[in-house]
Protein backbone atom coordinates (compact mmCIF):
# COMPACT_ATOMS: atom_id res chain seq x y z
CA UNK A 1 0.00 0.00 0.00
CA UNK A 2 0.94 3.62 -1.05
CA UNK A 3 1.21 6.30 2.02
CA UNK A 4 0.13 9.82 1.47
CA UNK A 5 3.25 11.53 2.43
CA UNK A 6 2.90 14.13 5.37
CA UNK A 7 4.03 17.32 4.59
CA UNK A 8 5.72 20.26 6.84
CA UNK A 9 3.10 22.30 8.60
CA UNK A 10 1.40 18.62 9.78
CA UNK A 11 2.04 18.47 13.79
CA UNK A 12 3.08 14.53 13.35
CA UNK A 13 6.23 15.94 11.90
CA UNK A 14 7.17 18.15 15.31
CA UNK A 15 6.63 14.86 17.76
CA UNK A 16 8.95 12.80 19.16
CA UNK A 17 8.25 9.12 18.23
CA UNK A 18 8.17 6.61 20.37
CA UNK A 19 9.86 3.05 21.02
CA UNK A 20 7.97 0.32 19.22
CA UNK A 21 7.68 -3.50 20.61
CA UNK A 22 8.14 -7.20 18.19
CA UNK A 23 4.41 -7.05 18.71
CA UNK A 24 3.15 -4.05 16.99
CA UNK A 25 0.45 -4.55 14.67
CA UNK A 26 1.84 -5.82 11.15
CA UNK A 27 5.17 -4.54 11.09
CA UNK A 28 6.80 -6.58 8.10
CA UNK A 29 3.39 -4.98 6.23
CA UNK A 30 4.73 -1.63 7.26
CA UNK A 31 8.00 -1.52 6.79
CA UNK A 32 7.33 -3.21 3.08
CA UNK A 33 5.26 -0.58 2.62
CA UNK A 34 7.25 2.57 3.79
CA UNK A 35 9.89 1.42 1.04
CA UNK A 36 7.01 0.89 -1.84
CA UNK A 37 5.92 4.76 -0.35
CA UNK A 38 9.19 5.76 -0.90
CA UNK A 39 10.00 4.46 -4.33
CA UNK A 40 6.83 5.47 -5.59
CA UNK A 41 8.01 9.08 -5.01
CA UNK A 42 10.65 11.62 -6.69
CA UNK A 43 14.04 10.61 -5.22
CA UNK A 44 13.00 9.05 -2.35
CA UNK A 45 16.00 7.10 -0.43
CA UNK A 46 15.04 7.48 3.28
CA UNK A 47 11.70 7.22 4.89
CA UNK A 48 10.47 8.08 8.26
CA UNK A 49 7.28 6.79 10.12
CA UNK A 50 6.37 10.14 10.95
CA UNK A 51 6.42 11.12 7.28
CA UNK A 52 3.29 8.49 6.92
CA UNK A 53 1.94 9.63 9.91
CA UNK A 54 2.80 7.68 12.38
CA UNK A 55 5.27 8.82 15.32
CA UNK A 56 6.76 5.90 15.62
CA UNK A 57 10.39 5.55 16.20
CA UNK A 58 10.92 3.10 12.70
CA UNK A 59 13.02 4.62 9.06
CA UNK A 60 14.22 2.92 5.96
CA UNK A 61 16.44 3.43 4.19
CA UNK A 62 17.17 2.28 0.83
CA UNK A 63 20.85 2.96 -0.88
CA UNK A 64 21.45 0.44 -3.71
CA UNK A 65 20.07 2.57 -6.17
CA UNK A 66 23.19 4.56 -5.72
CA UNK A 67 25.58 1.28 -5.96
CA UNK A 68 26.72 2.40 -9.80
CA UNK A 69 28.22 5.52 -7.26
CA UNK A 70 29.75 3.38 -4.19
CA UNK A 71 29.73 0.15 -4.58
CA UNK A 72 29.19 -0.33 -0.27
CA UNK A 73 25.88 0.82 -0.96
CA UNK A 74 24.84 -2.30 -3.21
CA UNK A 75 22.90 -4.40 0.01
CA UNK A 76 22.36 -1.34 1.80
CA UNK A 77 18.62 -1.48 2.00
CA UNK A 78 17.74 -1.32 5.52
CA UNK A 79 14.85 -0.59 8.57
CA UNK A 80 15.92 0.73 11.42
CA UNK A 81 13.88 0.54 14.77
CA UNK A 82 13.69 2.65 17.92
CA UNK A 83 17.20 3.83 16.45
CA UNK A 84 19.74 5.99 19.04
CA UNK A 85 22.35 8.03 17.87
CA UNK A 86 25.21 7.06 20.34
CA UNK A 87 27.50 9.42 18.63
CA UNK A 88 28.60 11.85 15.95
CA UNK A 89 32.13 12.59 15.53
CA UNK A 90 34.69 14.04 12.49
CA UNK A 91 34.58 16.80 10.26
CA UNK A 92 31.23 18.87 10.10
CA UNK A 93 30.30 18.39 6.28
CA UNK A 94 28.07 20.79 4.19
CA UNK A 95 25.51 19.17 1.33
CA UNK A 96 22.63 20.21 -0.14
CA UNK A 97 19.30 18.03 0.88
CA UNK A 98 15.78 17.36 0.54
CA UNK A 99 13.07 15.76 1.89
CA UNK A 100 9.59 14.38 0.72
CA UNK A 101 7.75 16.00 3.65
CA UNK A 102 9.01 19.55 2.21
CA UNK A 103 8.81 19.16 -1.67
CA UNK A 104 10.72 21.80 -4.05
CA UNK A 105 12.77 23.04 -0.99
CA UNK A 106 16.58 21.75 -1.40
CA UNK A 107 19.18 23.48 0.96
CA UNK A 108 22.72 23.01 2.47
CA UNK A 109 22.71 21.21 5.50
CA UNK A 110 25.86 21.33 7.79
CA UNK A 111 26.32 17.65 9.72
CA UNK A 112 29.08 15.18 11.51
CA UNK A 113 30.72 13.05 8.66
CA UNK A 114 30.33 10.22 11.22
CA UNK A 115 27.69 8.42 13.50
CA UNK A 116 27.57 5.71 15.79
CA UNK A 117 23.77 4.37 15.43
CA UNK A 118 22.29 1.56 17.77
CA UNK A 119 18.92 -0.27 16.36
CA UNK A 120 16.52 -3.12 15.93
CA UNK A 121 16.47 -4.81 12.38
CA UNK A 122 13.29 -5.77 11.05
CA UNK A 123 13.68 -8.72 12.90
CA UNK A 124 14.48 -7.18 16.13
CA UNK A 125 18.34 -8.28 16.43
CA UNK A 126 20.24 -5.52 18.06
CA UNK A 127 23.24 -4.01 15.99
CA UNK A 128 25.53 -1.25 16.47
CA UNK A 129 27.05 0.22 13.63
CA UNK A 130 29.19 3.12 12.01
CA UNK A 131 28.20 5.12 9.27
CA UNK A 132 30.41 7.59 7.30
CA UNK A 133 29.77 10.51 4.38
CA UNK A 134 26.85 10.07 2.63
CA UNK A 135 25.07 7.08 4.72
CA UNK A 136 26.06 8.84 7.74
CA UNK A 137 24.27 12.08 6.29
CA UNK A 138 21.03 10.01 5.61
CA UNK A 139 21.09 8.66 8.34
CA UNK A 140 21.27 11.87 10.50
CA UNK A 141 18.55 13.17 7.87
CA UNK A 142 15.72 10.51 9.31
CA UNK A 143 16.68 9.97 12.50
CA UNK A 144 16.09 13.98 13.00
CA UNK A 145 12.48 12.92 11.89
CA UNK A 146 11.60 10.64 14.58
CA UNK A 147 13.39 13.57 17.24
CA UNK A 148 10.39 15.68 15.69
CA UNK A 149 12.78 17.49 13.67
CA UNK A 150 13.17 18.52 9.89
CA UNK A 151 16.48 19.16 7.87
CA UNK A 152 15.18 23.11 7.45
CA UNK A 153 15.58 23.25 11.18
CA UNK A 154 19.41 23.16 10.51
CA UNK A 155 19.50 26.65 8.30
CA UNK A 156 20.34 30.14 9.87
CA UNK A 157 17.41 31.45 10.98
CA UNK A 158 17.63 34.38 8.23
CA UNK A 159 17.72 31.35 5.39
CA UNK A 160 14.87 29.80 6.93
CA UNK A 161 13.00 34.05 6.93
CA UNK A 162 13.45 33.92 2.90
CA UNK A 163 11.72 30.42 2.52
CA UNK A 164 9.00 31.04 4.86
CA UNK A 165 6.75 32.35 2.18
CA UNK A 166 7.24 28.70 0.42
CA UNK A 167 7.34 26.82 3.75
CA UNK A 168 3.71 28.78 4.48
CA UNK A 169 2.49 27.07 0.67
CA UNK A 170 3.56 24.04 1.20
CA UNK A 171 1.66 23.58 4.60
CA UNK A 172 -1.41 24.27 2.72
CA UNK A 173 -0.90 21.79 0.38
CA UNK A 174 -0.38 24.57 -2.49
CA UNK A 175 2.44 22.18 -4.20
CA UNK A 176 3.48 20.19 -7.01
CA UNK A 177 4.36 17.09 -6.39
CA UNK A 178 3.84 13.79 -8.16
CA UNK A 179 2.98 11.82 -4.89
CA UNK A 180 -0.05 11.57 -2.58
CA UNK A 181 -0.10 14.11 0.13
CA UNK A 182 -1.77 15.03 3.39
CA UNK A 183 -1.50 18.28 5.09
CA UNK A 184 -2.36 19.47 8.78
NI1 LIG B 1 13.00 13.92 5.24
Amino acid sequence: MIYPIYLYGHPVLRKIATPISKDYPNLNQLIADMFETMYKSEDGIGLAAPQIGLSIRLFVIDLSVLADEDASFKDFKKAFINAQITERYGDSVSKDEGCLSIPGINETVTRKNGVVIKYLDENFVEHEEKYESFAARVIQHEYDHIEGHVFIDHLSPIRRQLLKSKLTNIAKGKVSCRYKFKTA
